[in-house]
């Protein structure tokens, strides 16, 4: 059976990229998107989803626009990794200008109207800061019981962190709302222990160059993303994070997972946001989330590609 998803973005390239695969993909059926400001501001991540979905003809779609603060932390963005808005110059200049607006629900009423309306058919994706969810979650406690499965991109295991040394950057932004949902969720945690490994080479970029517009676009938003820090953290290629879980949640193959009990650093000190995962049990504490500790490298870059394409004919 198709599974209903709810995907909440800040794009942000590989959001860009994940939504593009939700939508091209015939495992999911996306329900809505919900924004969230991370790596640019909430109106800007708002404006991206809008102009993606009039992209590829698909403002169907309804979008519910989220918060533009964190729940504690002053907001810290990622233009340097992005792009000034979100996106690079060329890739938003190539989006046309959205004829839709987001409907009225914000966004974490629009989380609680889904889970009550599809129950265990929805899936909650959230692969910025995770403050819509987790707020969704301070309203209705029981909001994990009665979804199929939520899904994070954050925390670095075993693996050290991309904004601070030890942090990520969807849980560095908004720590208390990450630890919120990890205590509280039971998530499918999905860290860049297997983001980063499952990162896509240049080759890929290179081929997509050679196809259709549609392709050039894509190409541009992998070649902007190689070209910033993911090649100064030594990567030939570009890591997109959210597509990863986006591969994960498409096919059950590509994320392998195992239960532990993992905590959020939230004292605001040099780990502010880094995962705390209890690798050998040593805290005695039942497990708390499942964390992605291997990825299918191949299957999940095949998932990425062909869900990213597919798109294009929706
Ligand atoms: C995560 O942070 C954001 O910059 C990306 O969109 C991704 O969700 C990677 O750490
Ligand atoms: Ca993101």
């Amino acid at each position: 059976m198709t599974r209903k998803l709810l995907l909440d973005v800040d794009p942000g390239l590989d959001d860009a990229l994940a939504i593009l695969m939700a939508l091209g993909n015939d495992a999911v059926d996306v329900v809505g998107l919900t924004t969230v400001m991370g790596n640019t501001t909430v109106e800007n991540t708002t404006w991206n989803a809008l102009a993606l979905l009039e992209w590829v003809d698909r403002t169907d779609v309804p979008v519910a626009r989220g918060a533009g603060e964190p729940f504690a932390d002053s907001l810290v963005m990622a233009e340097y990794v992005h792009g000034p808005g979100g996106m690079p110059e060329s890739v938003r200049e190539a989006l046309p200008e959205p004829n839709t607006e987001p409907i009225k629900a914000h966004a974490v009423e629009f989380i609680l109207e889904q889970a009550r309306e599809h129950g265990e058919d929805l899936t909650i994706a959230a692969v910025g800061p995770q403050t819509n969810v987790a707020l969704a979650m301070a309203i209705e406690p029981a909001l994990p019981d009665t979804v199929a499965d939520v899904y994070q991109m954050g925390g670095a295991m075993k693996t050290t962190g991309n904004v601070t040394p030890q942090a990520s950057f969807n849980f560095y932004v908004d720590a208390a709302s990450a630890a919120r949902v990890i205590e509280r969720g039971s998530p499918k945690v999905v860290g860049l222990d297997v983001t980063e490994p499952a990162y896509l080479p240049t080759s890929v970029a290179d081929g997509l160059r050679e196809g259709s517009d549609f392709q050039r676009v894509v190409a541009d938003v992998l070649d902007f993303k190689a070209q910033g820090p993911d090649s100064t953290h030594g990567f030939d290629g570009s890591i997109v994070s959210d597509s990863v879980v986006l591969a994960g949640v498409l096919d059950d193959e590509v994320l392998g997972f195992e239960e532990a009990y993992v905590e959020v650093d939230t004292t605001g000190g040099p780990s502010n946001g880094a995962t705390i995962y209890d690798e050998h049990g040593v805290l005695d504490r039942e497990p708390n989330c499942e964390v992605a500790l291997e990825v299918d490298v191949e299957r999940c870059r095949d998932v990425v590609v062909d869900s990213i394409n597919a798109a294009e004919d929706r």
